[in-house]
């Protein structure tokens, strides 16, 4: 059972765009049957270049069936390169959200679409597909090191069990999550050098989002790297005035001694870096990310 919202439940009974274009100009499949979701886009432009036509043949679930469909809609009208600018988290967003392990469903329609843009470029195949240098680092699903490092950066990953659910990477044989590990230490190391924030000044206010921002950085910097040295992981997952609320991944998700690692590490380390007034709560509840208001339908 599945909590969908409205908007997934609307796309999913009544999807748009349903079909094949005739004489289409670019034409992508992504998926297999036998991996229980597939895709076929295709779409036309016309004489400015602008997809005038765009149709999605979806082969998968409730989540499947509606990001193909919201994906047509906010594609058509668009030229090639807005196109390529659509990711698979405006697709969740349009949709109010979709359940984390299926997040996957959002980020094939864009691999359909860059299918068929590589198709209409007189590339024999799909970008993802080991073009550019790309490199199969998850043989079981044939995920490329590419794809698994759009879904991190895209999506601010953290753990191997995010990117499983985002990309299937690493939900099979789990010969591959060293890699995936690594994948998602250079980007988020990358990301947190590109937002690296000034100090404050002596005597001066974070804003809310500066402290958000730093909360996350000092995680990043100062905390996963001592976790993840034991197998472990931590995400956060909201900031409510001085309450940080974190949930533990991997082995620190079943540790003992995890109430200690939350205040002697996680605590102490966000009170040295970011403030002195701030504590930490575990997230026990197991709600990760906002899905905003929604009402959500059970499928
Ligand atoms: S190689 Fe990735 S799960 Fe098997």
């Amino acid at each position: 059972m599945w909590e969908y919202t409205d908007k997934v439940m609307d796309h999913f009974l009544n999807p748009r765009n349903v079909g094949e274009v005739e004489n289409p100009d670019g034409v992508g499949e992504v998926g297999s049957l036998a991996c229980g979701d597939a895709l076929k886009l295709t779409f036309k432009l016309d004489k400015k270049g602008r997809i005038t036509d765009v149709k999605l043949k979806t082969f998968g679930c409730a989540s499947a069936i509606a990001s193909s469909s919201v994906l047509t809609e906010l594609i058509k009208g668009k030229t090639l390169e807005e196109a390529m600018k659509v990711t698979n988290r405006d697709i969740a967003d349009y949709l109010g959200g979709l359940p984390e392990q299926k997040m996957h469903c959002s980020v094939m329609g864009q691999e359909a679409l860059e299918a068929a843009i590589a198709n209409y470029r007189g590339h024999a195949a799909a970008p993802h597909d080991h073009e550019h240098g790309a490199r199969v680092v998850c043989t079981c699903f044939g995920v490329t090191d590419q794809e698994i490092e759009r879904v991190v950066r895209e999506n601010d990953l953290t753990t191997v069990e995010q990117v499983t659910n985002y990309c299937k990477a690493g939900g099979g044989c789990g010969g591959c999550h060293g890699e995936i590990e690594k994948i998602i230490e250079r980007v988020q190391g990358e990301k947190v050098k590109e937002q690296r924030l000034p100090p404050p000044r002596k005597g001066g206010k974070l804003t809310t989002i500066q402290k958000i921002q730093l909360i996350q950085q000092t995680i990043n910097e100062q905390v996963r790297p001592a976790l993840r040295a034991h197998g472990g992981n931590i995400e956060l997952i909201d900031v409510e005035g001085n309450k940080v609320l974190i949930a533990f991944r991997g082995m620190c998700a079943q540790c003992k001694i995890s109430e200690f690692t939350m205040r002697e590490v996680v605590e102490a380390k966000l009170r040295e870096f970011v403030a002195p007034d701030l504590y930490v709560e575990e997230d026990t509840d197991g709600v990760a990310g906002s899905e905003g208001h929604e009402h959500k339908n059970n499928v």
